[in-house]
């Protein structure tokens, strides 16, 4: 007899769904760094957005479960619709993207206080029981460093690219070759870098000011031997746009940071 909490039956049943789901994606992004605050979300949700832009099914899993930041980003702050008396949940598609949070699923401001195992059930979750449907890219935005959720969401998701954001100056660049090695550890097929806060653009004169430096991130890429996606301005309208949930690629497309993404997307296609 099996024991009552004995629950390896429902565990693969939840990997079938989880395959199902994933037989319908063509390819799966992973965005995570080394350091916090770096820009993953930002990078995530703009990139997610350039992407229907150019006419691609995108969906988009908020993968940071203690500190979601996705419906912030994008303004997708409703709750999942549940499919009747099923577990199955509908995105919400904000701007023509399907979006997957924690957040809207927690009463405002709660701390989301779980263990390990809990977030990382959360992600099986969202890639078991979410209709994502056919989608050609899956975006899963991470939280920082190499935790659980970072784990889980690689090895469930089986992306076929990581995307390591830094920051151009020393101490993120320390923790981003932390987060490659850890990509090529994974063997996640192809890696690639994005710089970002690069510069800062003065809001006055609209000259460059090199705040964190640039450059730092093109360098690491290439002495680790892995793709450089290119670099994006800082902007005291991205900072607005990540605060207000108005993605600079879909409100204002022709700003650098725009323009910063697009080439970005670019080169990430040429890879897959
Ligand atoms: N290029 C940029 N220009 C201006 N502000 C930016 C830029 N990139 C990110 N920000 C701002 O910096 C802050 C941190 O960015 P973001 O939340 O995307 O980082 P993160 O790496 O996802 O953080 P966390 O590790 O907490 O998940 C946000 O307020 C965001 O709007
Ligand atoms: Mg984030």
């Amino acid at each position: 007899m099996k024991p009552e909490n004995d629950r390896s039956g429902e565990i693969q049943e939840q990997n079938k769904r989880i395959r199902e789901a994933l037989n319908q994606i063509q390819h799966r992004i992973v965005v995570f760094s080394g350091k916090g605050g770096v820009g993953k979300t930002t990078v995530a949700v703009n990139l997610a957005y350039t992407l229907v832009k150019q006419g691609h099914a995108v969906g988009l899993l908020d993968a940071d479960i203690t500190g979601p930041n996705v419906p912030k980003m994008t303004g997708a702050n409703s709750s999942p619709s549940v499919l009747g008396d099923t577990h199955h949940m509908i995105p919400q598609i904000k701007d023509g993207l399907s979006v997957i949070s924690i957040d809207p699923l927690v009463p405002n401001d709660a701390p989301v206080i779980w263990r390990g195992p809990l977030r990382s059930g959360a992600i099986r979750q969202f890639l078991a029981d979410v209709i994502w449907g056919k989608l050609d890219f899956l975006l899963a935005d991470l939280p920082p460093g190499t935790g659980d959720e970072v784990l889980t969401a690689v090895q469930e998701m089986r992306p076929d690219m990581a995307i390591v954001v830094t920051t151009p100056q020393e101490v993120s660049l320390t923790d981003c070759r932390r987060a490659v090695n850890m990509a090529k550890k994974m063997e996640i097929p192809v890696i690639g870098v994005v710089e970002n806060m690069a510069g800062l653009i003065c809001p006055h004169c609209g000259k460059d000011i090199d705040l964190f430096g640039t450059g730092g991130g093109e360098d690491m890429a290439r002495l680790m031997e892995v793709h450089f996606l290119g670099r994006i301005p800082l902007e005291v309208e991205n900072r607005l746009a990540g605060d207000r949930g108005t993605p600079p690629v879909l409100h204002r497309p022709e700003s650098r940071t725009s323009k910063a993404f697009v080439h970005i997307t670019g080169q990430m296609k040429g890879l897959l």
